[in-house]
């Protein structure tokens, strides 16, 4: 898989040694300009922007992204308490919940967190129908109910990013829908697009409107889920303005996006040290950072990260993590300069998606995090962690 994202910003005048390794280095300007593409889309478009914590769930920044967002979007209630808590309390931002199948024990108090809870089937909101009358009735407890479904359009790149692939279990496919299945939903939802531009948004619309044409009247929302690359420099942007409000004028309904990576895209580097270095056949470096502890979208999407300051020629070194995995391997990279035993190097992109993956397979420590804001040099560890971070998962 092609990453399309790397640009080092203000990273490449970052003193790497300022940080301890491995570190995750978030830049609060650089976040603070995504957040600002984004919500100029939305003032232009007059839709309503959550930012997805799937993605990128750093709390402590928690306060920047309400600045400019209308809330987040969570994945189920661990998700969701973390919104109330941190993101949305009593603030007049909205908390959106989708999962791809509830449990019923989770239920009650995710309606009183979310202001919309959507579902992934007429089956699971049929079964739990007496749970969401019962939460439904009480004054705390506001929600919309959605149904996510499956527009059957694929524009994916690659089956496992590709919610529209064939036997997909994400959403409803939406040749199935009646009207008795929107009996109590308020909204419909679909997310099918990665890292996407406009087009296949576009697309996707085009051959989604006239299968979903006749429900419109009933409904006050439309979702259209993340995967839209919209804070990279060359999406575009204007048509994407010129579409969404068309849609809202055509159809009525609010308008939301949910986009993740687009929150923080090039906003962070993960800092790491070379450990060792030998050969075999080639030349060889083991890091602090593993793919599979650290990066695992490196191993399963599969994509190489961009490294900080990669030289274009030179002879490439093979970097690899520090655990048993034969396959913890992060690339072949020709290095800024040629790596030896403590020397320090950055892979760029890796605040969304690689900071909310991370484990402790092999007891391989967690990076650390830190905030650096590129306008005035403010530099703080937020988080470092230890080895009970480690035993207590465990038992
Ligand atoms: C339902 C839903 N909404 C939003 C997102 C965020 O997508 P992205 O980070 O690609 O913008 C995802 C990602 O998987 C998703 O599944």
């Amino acid at each position: 898989m092609e990453t399309r994202a790397g640009d080092p910003g203000a990273f490449a005048r970052f003193d790497l040694s300022r940080v301890d390794s491995p570190s995750f280095v978030v830049d609060l300007a650089r976040l603070r300009a995504n957040l600002a593409v984004l919500a100029d889309v939305r003032d232009r478009a007059g839709i309503k922007v959550l930012a997805a914590l799937k993605a990128f769930s750093m709390w402590r920044v928690a306060d920047t992204v309400g600045e400019y967002l209308d809330g987040v979007c969570t994945s189920g209630l661990w998700e969701a308490l973390l919104a109330a808590e941190h993101y949305a309390g009593g603030t007049g931002k909205e908390i959106a919940t989708y999962c791809a199948a509830y449990k019923g024990e989770d239920l009650p108090e995710i309606c009183r967190l979310s202001d919309h809870v959507i579902f992934n089937s007429p089956g699971q909101i049929e079964r739990f129908r007496g749970v969401l009358d019962q939460a439904a009735g009480h004054a705390y407890s506001v929600f919309d109910i959605g149904l996510r479904i499956n527009p059957l359009h694929a524009e994916g790149e690659v089956p496992r990013y590709d919610p529209c692939a064939p036997h997909s279990r994400l959403g409803f496919p939406v040749d199935q829908l009646e009207d008795a299945h929107l009996d109590g939903v308020t909204g419909l939802h679909f997310h099918s697009l990665c890292e996407q531009d406009f087009a296949p948004l576009y697309r996707t619309w085009e051959a989604l409107l006239p299968r979903i044409e006749r429900f419109l009247p009933r409904l006050k929302w439309l979702n259209f889920g993340g995967g839209h690359h919209i804070t990279r420099a060359d999406y575009q942007r204007d048509a994407l303005v010129a579409f969404l409000r068309d849609v809202k004028a055509r159809t009525g309904c609010e308008i939301y996006l949910e986009p993740g990576e687009a929150v923080a895209l090039d906003a962070g580097i993960l800092v790491g040290t070379v450990l060792d270095t030998h050969w075999n056949g080639m030349p060889l470096a083991i890091t602090d950072i593993s793919a599979t502890c650290h990066m695992p979208d490196v191993i399963e999407a599969p994509y190489r990260p961009a490294m900080l300051g990669e030289r274009e020629d030179g002879e490439a070194v093979r970097l690899g993590g520090p655990s048993c995995l034969a396959g913890d391997v992060i690339g072949d990279y020709v290095m800024p300069d040629a790596p030896a035993p403590g020397q320090r190097f950055a892979f760029l992109d890796q605040a969304h998606y690689s900071m909310v993956k991370t484990t402790t397979f092999n007891g391989v420590p967690l990076p650390s995090i830190w905030l650096w804001d590129s306008e005035t040099d403010m530099l703080e560890q937020v988080r470092k962690f230890g080895y009970a971070d480690f035993r207590d998962r465990l038992s």
